[in-house]
């Protein structure tokens, strides 16, 4: 089965005008989500890709280590990417701890936190989120929420403003294509007899399910077909926790 990285290339974007975005979902009301950061990142290869996260200390942004690069740029309080706002603050990313047990080629553990370089000011339109506690247990059948500025059709060009989709929590054997799979370690999120999703450019973005961050955009089916897999945010807890504490 193949896999997708949600993360998406602006290079390929340009070139090939074949981009994702959240599929089946609305634009959210601007500034509804004040946590989300639009990550600007060089990759090791040199290009210019984008990532969704979110803040959960005025320093530190929770992302999905495939979006990790040569330098990254998070950008708090964006409703619309293409226009500068007040509410904007632009902070470097100072240091990335990508999850030591990330490999790309199996796309678990696909977790990263982002320290910046200075503290974000909390405002209307930037503030943090709280994250799933590490003995949650939440039931497939729930319905949560995603939000990012990636793709809104498989072949249509890029949203610029933030959109959000309902998606359904589903039972793990409904993942059960994707070889690497593991419940334990990840959510299987989405329909599949729904055309709603995450998808390129979402990588990142959180999976929010009654005002906690349950869960990070990992990786998808490339013709976005759901369900999605998102890293299971109360799994890695203690290791947030740790890296929060220490840095
Ligand atoms: C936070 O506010 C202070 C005071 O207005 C300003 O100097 C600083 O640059 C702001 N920080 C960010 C990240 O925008």
């Amino acid at each position: 089965m193949h896999r997708l990285p949600l993360s998406l290339l602006l290079f390929v974007l340009c070139s090939r005008a074949k981009a994702g975005e959240i599929i089946g979902g609305r634009e959210s009301r601007p500034h509804s989500r004040p946590y989300m950061a639009y990550l600007e990142i060089i990759t090791p290869q040199g290009y210019l890709a984008k990532c969704g996260g979110f803040l959960v200390r005025r320093n530190f942004v929770l992302t999905a280590a495939h979006c990790a690069g040569r330098a990254i740029v998070a950008i708090l309080g964006v409703h619309d990417t293409r226009q500068k706002e007040d509410t904007w603050q632009q902070l470097k990313v100072m240091k990335q701890f990508p999850h030591p047990k990330y490999k790309h080629k199996r796309m678990q553990h696909d977790i990263m936190l982002l320290k910046l370089k200075e503290k974000a000011n909390l405002t209307l339109a930037v503030g943090t989120i709280p994250l799933a506690p590490q003995f949650n247990t939440i039931p497939p059948g729930r319905t949560c929420r995603a939000a990012g500025w990636g793709r809104t059709s498989v072949s249509g060009s890029d949203p610029h403003t933030l959109q959000e989709v309902k998606l359904r929590l589903m039972e793990p054997q409904a993942c059960r294509h994707f070889a690497q799979f593991d419940h334990s370690l990840q959510l299987c999120v989405g329909n599949s007899r729904r055309k709603k999703s995450v998808f390129k450019g979402d990588s990142g973005g959180p999976l929010l399910c009654a005002g906690v961050a349950e869960g990070i955009v990992s990786y998808g089916r490339p013709n976005a077909q759901p369900p999605a897999v998102f890293t299971r945010i109360s799994h890695y807890r203690p290791w947030i926790n740790k890296i929060l504490e220490e840095n």
